[in-house]
């Protein structure tokens, strides 16, 4: 947090099959395993590209959460199913040891491709939707803290949640 390139928007990516989104694709992916991230963005690794990637199965900081299927997901366009939000606790690998409590739409439909090219289209919703709304807020230069709103639900992970494992995504 304090980088520009994390506060600026990210330049659409012209061939998802491209050797250098692969090679980018593998840091990604090791980056988040490494962090037992939910997600992680191009910038967040200081790429200003309009990549993310998501995906959770048993991940010790959302013991809770259900499954999100690994998705590579390259030129993302969401559309609100309607208008309703929920609050959900969320962390980040850019803002490390923090956790935050985050007003997420509900329901959406992600549209993108995959690094084969192949288009995604999916409707989802809570912590899948979620997810996907904190990588994306990312090729937009948004930061979650930027949308909590009431700042007295932010802080470190460790005050928050005694006990429970600190890792960031
Ligand atoms: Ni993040």
């Amino acid at each position: 947090m304090g980088d520009p390139l994390l506060l600026q928007r990210s330049v659409e990516v012209d061939d998802p099959r491209a050797p250098w989104v692969r090679e980018l694709l593998t840091d990604m992916l090791d980056t988040m395993r490494a962090a037992d991230g939910a997600g992680l963005a191009a910038p967040q690794i200081g790429v200003s590209s309009r990549i993310v990637i998501f995906g959770v199965d048993s991940n010790p900081r959302y013991p809770q959460a259900p499954e999100v299927p690994f998705t590579v997901l390259i030129n993302p366009e969401l559309t609100w199913l309607d208008q309703e939000m929920e609050e959900g606790w969320e962390g980040c690998l850019s803002v490390p040891g923090m956790r935050g409590l985050v007003p997420r739409y509900t329901r959406l439909r992600y549209r993108g491709v995959d690094a084969e090219g192949q288009a995604i289209d999916r409707s989802v919703d809570g912590f899948h939707a979620r997810v996907v709304q904190h990588e994306v807020d990312h090729l937009d230069g948004m930061l979650y803290p930027m949308r909590i709103r009431d700042l007295r639900h932010f802080g470190y992970h460790e005050v928050l949640f005694p006990g429970q494992p600190d890792v960031d995504d």
